[in-house]
């Protein structure tokens, strides 16, 4: 197989001509092949890979120019030029334009002039060779890339629908547990989505992450779902409670703790409802967990919880003024809340003047 970047073909009817530069070009090392005219040209062109065509133009089948313009059709990558004696303009400007010649060569010729314009031709040719390799292999890498661009966008598409299935499974359970929990009794719904706007205001306050404030939200919409594991009798007797009576009453955290974190999505949910009923200094159940011990989510919740408890009619007693709410929260500032979120929760609610025009007008006995 011939190497293209070595190969010469030169073409003149004149078989002196085509000896004499044989000649000229026999120390250049390159392999000359040679043909009478532009019909044994198109044959060297179709039995070889050639780099670079010197060709006569005026040859009796066709001229010059006719036969480079057709090689060009064909072979586009070789290198054209135009020996001639006869250099009118027309017929440069036609093998310029037609046949696209890199040189037109006068004869006579001077050998060395030819052979330092053939070895540019060659150069050319090399550097349009590489080129149009450098331009193949970056079209493949570009389809390469283009291609895993489109795997990458079908992966993320698809993994952003998974996660968006996942958020509408878990607000469905939300919901579905919210509605077990209203079902226990119809009084926590309103209770609840109160509690929990008081509370997401106090956790924006705190500029607390949306995770966070999610796991907040979550748990004040559940945090008495362990009532529906409570007599239904005893959650809505008005008689002075037992110890026993309680005892079962401040079994609801840990019972709707225990049913939450059944799912692993919930685990920090669970953990804030089994803590809601914490006191600051510890006297709270179910643990008697003290200080900042108590989960930040679940000291927010009491501050809301309780909040919104006095701001409600109840069956046994009417709703508390705005004022004596603050000073009941303010009591207990350092006992039974959070001394720092207590002051979150004052700055928070300070624009309230009638509670009750935000709060549900029933609450339920389990509010601690
Ligand atoms: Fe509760």
């Amino acid at each position: 197989m011939s190497d293209p970047f070595n190969t010469l073909l030169l073409v003149d009817d004149e078989p002196n001509i085509l000896s004499a530069l044989r000649r000229a070009f026999r120390k250049e090392g390159y392999e000359v092949v040679t043909a009478n005219g532009a019909a044994e040209g198109f044959r060297c062109l179709e039995e070889r890979p050639i780099g670079v065509v010197v060709s006569d133009h005026r040859m009796p089948e066709m001229t010059g120019v006719e036969f480079l313009t057709e090689v060009r059709r064909r072979w586009p990558e070789t290198v054209r030029v135009i020996l001639s004696g006869y250099a009118e303009p027309e017929s440069i400007v036609a093998a310029v334009n037609s046949a696209g010649i890199a040189k037109f060569l006068t004869k006579p010729w001077d050998d060395n002039a030819v052979r330092e314009d053939v070895r540019g031709c060659f150069d050319a040719y090399r550097i349009s060779a590489e080129s149009h390799r450098i331009a193949r292999e970056l079209a493949v890498k570009n389809n390469d890339l283009a291609s895993l661009n489109l795997r990458l966008e079908a992966a993320v598409s698809e993994s952003r629908e998974k996660q968006e299935e996942i958020e509408r499974a878990v607000t469905a359970m939300t919901e579905t547990l919210a509605s077990l929990q209203e079902a226990a009794d119809p009084f926590f719904r309103g209770h609840a989505d109160k509690v929990r706007d008081l509370a997401l205001a106090m956790a924006r306050a705190l500029n607390l992450p949306a995770a966070d404030r999610w796991t907040i939200a979550t748990a004040a919409l559940l945090m008495d779902l362990g009532s529906v594991g409570i007599d239904p009798e005893l959650r809505r007797s008005h008689r002075v409670l037992s110890e026993a009576d309680k005892a079962q009453i401040r079994r609801h955290p840990e019972i709707g703790a225990g049913v939450l974190s059944l799912i692993p999505r919930f685990a920090g949910v669970a953990r804030t409802v089994r803590h809601h009923h914490e006191h600051y200094d510890g006297s709270g159940y179910p643990e008697g967990t003290a200080g900042e011990a108590i989960p930040l989510g679940s000291r927010v919740l009491a501050l809301a919880d309780a909040y919104h408890a006095m701001a409600s009619d109840r069956p046994h007693r009417p709703r508390r003024p705005h004022d004596e709410i603050l000073k009941a929260l303010g009591d207990q500032r350092g006992r039974q809340f959070d001394p720092t979120l207590t002051d979150v929760l004052m700055s928070v609610v300070s624009d309230v003047q009638d509670p009750a025009s935000k709060v549900d007008s029933r609450m339920s006995k389990v509010e601690g």
